[in-house]
């Protein structure tokens, strides 16, 4: 089955040109339906993807030249386009005039902040460079420890003192170390993997309270019942270009924790370009209920190109902030990859899905039993998220369940979009370690 597309309200199609509900109806090179199923209108999201959304027929969606205008009997949503540039390989998002993020439901008093990137200009279009939040942000690019003094460890002791300071500090790591306790890795930081074996194995790192952090081509294996990278009330990191894995999903979700769980308010992150594999949860955003308050109006996080295989869940899954995924390689993702829930925003586009993956993205508030509900083995029933699709997906076979699309149609910054049809040779080739010349 072909895009499949899974919705609460269940209307049938009643004509072969009529897309059905959540379906593409639009966008370049799109030669399907425009037309959608009685009580749905077809909505531009961007020039790459138009949807059938829940709304009468009498619903506008205009578009000029100048101002694209977006409603939605949903969301209410209102995005003024002033500029768009674009190349085959280069896409140059919107700057928008007025975005109204979606406020939550049950809390008025929680407003939502889009960020105002300190750097408007495109990345390089050198596929590896830095993109996303950890790129554009109201705080600057980050930078890590560049500049700062440099220092090679190949030791548990030697790595736990070299990475501690907030001064700037690059940290170059030989071989796999073993660690016997989680390291915390300091503000102003870079720790950089050498060549294609190095890393930590046994136990994880820890940034709490920091900014500035930069983790490459580091492998990191094998931490039992806790995470592989934890982020805590910290600010601007980029997670590019490793290998995080374990022993496989035979001792189901909570023998290993999470790959890199992302949480209290955590911001301005990307997460890019890593090979995830044989591990059950991946990327938790936002990790408790509890939490609802710290967390809205930050987790602003991208993760692209990244290749996850033969994972479990959460490929991520979020609450109550803002992801933005694209172009990234599921194959044998077996439970559910994306999960967006909990008022969550994310912003799904170009990403290519294979293999054993039933479900690529949902927005159901049900943690499924697969995965690590808390209050009852038949799954946790939390608010549900919403999502927006932009440039088109390869679904493969797996089903999507949208039932709330969200206010996230367009990401704030610039980046470059890979072609769909070259995602999955790119990033099964350029992901992981190995691949950057360190
Ligand atoms: C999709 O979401 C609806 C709720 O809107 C739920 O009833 C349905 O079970 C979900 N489908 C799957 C496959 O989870
Ligand atoms: C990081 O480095 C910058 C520049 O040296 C400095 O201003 C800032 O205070 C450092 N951050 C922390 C948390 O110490």
């Amino acid at each position: 089955m072909k895009n499949t597309v899974l919705v609460a309200v269940g209307l049938a199609a009643s004509a072969a040109a009529q897309q059905t509900a959540y379906g593409q109806c639009g966008g370049q090179g799109w030669t399907g339906p425009t037309n959608c199923v009685s009580g749905y209108t077809c909505v531009s999201s961007n020039d790459f993807y138009s949807q059938c959304v829940p709304g009468a027929a009498a619903t506008t969606s205009t578009k000029t030249s100048s101002t694209k205008t977006t409603k939605t009997a949903t969301t209410k949503t209102t995005t003024t386009k002033t500029s768009s540039t674009k190349s085959s390989t280069t896409k140059t998002s919107k700057t928008s005039s007025s975005k109204t993020a979606q406020p939550p439901t049950t809390l008025s008093t929680i407003t939502t902040t889009t960020p105002s990137p300190t750097s408007t200009a495109p990345p390089p279009p050198n596929s590896f460079s830095l993109e996303g939040y950890a790129r554009n942000n109201p705080t600057g690019t980050v930078s890590g420890g560049t500049g700062g003094s440099t220092t090679t460890v190949s030791s548990y002791a030697a790595f736990t003192s070299a990475v501690k300071s907030n001064n700037p500090k690059v940290v170059y790591v030989s071989g796999i170390i073993t660690l016997t306790s989680k390291v915390k890795i300091g503000s102003n930081t870079s720790v950089l993997g050498l060549g294609s074996n190095s890393g930590v194995t046994g136990k994880g790192l820890s940034l709490s309270s920091v900014d500035n952090v930069v983790i490459r081509n580091m492998k990191i294996s094998e931490v039992k019942g806790d995470d592989l990278i934890t982020l805590s009330k910290s600010t601007r990191v980029w997670i590019d270009h490793n290998e995080l894995f374990s022993g496989g999903l035979t001792n189901g979700p909570d023998y290993y924790d999470g790959q890199i769980d992302i949480t209290h308010a955590s911001d301005y992150i990307t997460v890019s370009w890593n090979y995830f594999h044989d591990h059950w949860k991946s990327s938790l955003v936002g990790n408790s209920d509890a939490n609802r308050a710290e967390d809205f109006g930050h987790l602003h996080i991208t993760y692209h190109h990244n290749y996850w295989r033969n994972m479990g869940t959460r490929g991520p899954a979020g609450r109550f902030g803002h992801q933005h995924v694209y172009n990234n390689l599921y194959e044998d993702y077996r439970y559910q990859a994306i999960h967006s829930r909990s008022d969550n925003q994310v912003l799904v586009e170009g990403n290519v899905f294979r293999g054993d993956t039933p479900e690529a993205l949902s927005t159901y508030g049900l943690v499924i039993p697969q995965d690590s509900p808390n209050t009852c083995t038949c799954g946790d029933q939390e608010l549900d998220g919403y999502a927006n699709l932009g440039a088109a997906n390869d679904w493969g076979s797996s089903s999507i369940n949208i039932t709330r699309v969200g206010s996230f149609t367009a990401a704030e910054y610039s980046y470059n979009l890979t072609p769909l049809g070259s995602v999955q040779a790119v990033v099964s080739a350029g992901a992981g370690v190995g691949k950057i010349g360190i």
